[in-house]
């Protein structure tokens, strides 16, 4: 399937691919998503995150970064900053290199990216949309530039990042100073970039500013091609583990014409919606072309001497590169789904099939009623006491089969129910999200029942 097919049900016939319209219209209606600037018309290829995006945002953050960094003893993380010296991008090949081809149609004055028109339309210069002629293409450097300073003509011109990773290499020998790592070892980060995308859109997919995870793992050359295959392994394994549709995931090798100026050798792990197969992450083979290439603008030689052997050498790089951003974009697109009525559900419902690890809320503490004061107040007590554990929420408004619709529309895994039994024996009805099966527990057997269904490291 090339890139840009649009498929509305997938192959495999299992339910439907979900429409983008949908995802973008319930993250806005309940705050996952908005468009940035919107009171002035919005930016295009800008949004902020809302109160239920945040969450979500930091839990995919949070689950990234333990299990790339803390539970591997030969990785470590940094934190580098957004603007960085402007060599840094010469040296980098981002000046010369970071550039896409554009073509605009005559008639209708839509803009493509060459490489993402299908080949037909490419081979007969014709407009994919009103089959009208294509312009000739033109180059267009992503970089997105800055100054530093205040002073007309003594400002110096520079780069907001273009890829999160080049501070990696930046700091790369100040992490080996400092924290006594070894080669084989990695520097994970996770950050902003920016790109003057030339055809920004599907929502989240391709932004102007995003956020990237990086691993960099400085590897021997010969062992290059060892590490370069169990990253790629472990990697796909991970972005497995966090779909409901696994049947959507596969890595694609990059043809040789599709290679970024850095990478001898690539893959993508690709998910598959309604755009066709996309990237989600990219495995490059970096090789040594960062960093002899920062030795080489710098004059600062990042060679290393091998504590053992005393060879000298300039590590070779693996790069496991993807992006927040598309990782919440694509849970949201695995997980959402419209269930019919059915004999567990009357009316039908709207349900994001989130991993609990990702769901913004972990737990809605309901009472049965609103106005029966005890069912209130012993509700409120078991909310105040789970919202220091986790993400808690309490809500009174409505019937009881609304408020489970509104949390599940929202992933939320579990609702708590306190209902005149609770006021007998202390008991509370512990509903699951995806089967919507009741169980009774003690309250307080609560917390350790909830952490140990919405916590990966809870041990
Ligand atoms: N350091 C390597 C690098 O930047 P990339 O394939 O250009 O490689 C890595 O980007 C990941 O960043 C992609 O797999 C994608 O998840 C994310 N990404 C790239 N451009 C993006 C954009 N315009 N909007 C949202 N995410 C983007």
């Amino acid at each position: 399937m090339t890139q840009t097919e649009d498929k509305t049900t997938s192959s495999t016939g299992d339910t439907p691919l979900v429409p983008m319209e949908k995802i973008v219209s319930l993250s806005k209606r309940r705050g996952f998503v908005f468009p940035n600037s919107e009171i002035y018309g919005g930016v295009s290829g800008i949004y902020d995150f809302g109160p239920l995006g945040v969450e979500m945002r930091n839990n995919i953050r949070r689950y990234w970064w333990w299990s790339m960094v803390q539970i591997n003893d030969n990785v470590v993380g940094i934190e580098g900053n957004i603007i960085t010296h402007p060599r840094v991008w010469e040296a980098s090949g981002h000046v010369e290199n970071f550039v896409d081809q554009l073509v605009e149609c005559k008639n209708c004055k839509r803009r493509f990216r060459v490489d993402q028109l299908p080949a037909e339309n490419l081979e007969q210069n014709k407009c994919p949309v009103c089959g009208g002629e294509l312009g000739e293409p033109r180059l267009f450097n992503l970089m997105m530039e800055t100054y530093i300073g205040v002073v007309e003509g003594e400002r110096m011109k520079t780069y907001l990042r273009g890829e999160a990773c080049q501070n990696i290499y930046l700091d790369y020998e100040n992490v080996l100073k400092s924290s006594r790592m070894q080669i084989p070892f990695g520097i994970c980060q996770i950050g902003k970039a920016f790109r003057n995308e030339v055809t920004p859109g599907n929502f989240l997919f391709r932004q102007r500013e995003f956020e990237q995870w990086d691993l960099q793992f400085f590897v021997h050359p010969s062992e290059m091609e060892k590490w370069f295959d169990y990253w790629k392994e472990r990697r796909f394994e991970w972005y497995k583990g966090i779909i409901n549709h696994k049947d959507r995931l596969r890595l694609r090798p990059h043809d040789p014409d599709e290679l970024a100026h850095y990478a001898k050798k690539a893959f993508d792990i690709e998910y598959r919606t309604v755009l066709g197969w996309q990237e989600w992450e990219g495995i490059h083979w970096r090789q040594d072309w960062d960093l002899s290439r920062h030795s080489l603008y710098s004059g600062h030689d990042l060679s290393y001497t091998d504590p053992e052997t005393k060879e000298r050498y300039i590590p070779w790089i693996v790069e496991t590169s993807g992006g927040v951003d598309r990782t919440f974009l694509n849970l949201l697109l695995d997980a959402y789904e419209e269930e019919p009525p059915s004999g567990k559900d009357k009316e039908g419902r709207t349900v994001l099939r989130l991993h609990p690890w990702f769901a913004p809320v972990k737990v809605a503490v309901l009472p049965l009623q609103k106005n029966k004061e005890e069912l209130v107040t012993t509700a409120q007590d078991i909310h105040n006491r789970l919202k220091r554990l986790m993400v808690s929420q309490y809500d009174d408004v409505a019937n009881i089969g609304r408020r489970y619709r509104r949390q599940d529309e929202i992933g939320t895994p579990f609702c708590v129910t306190v209902d005149f039994q609770t006021l007998e024996d202390q008991t509370v009805t512990v509903r699951e999200r995806d089967g919507m099966s009741q169980i009774r527990l003690q309250i307080n057997e609560l917390p350790a029942y909830l952490l140990e269904r919405v916590t990966w490291n809870y041990s």
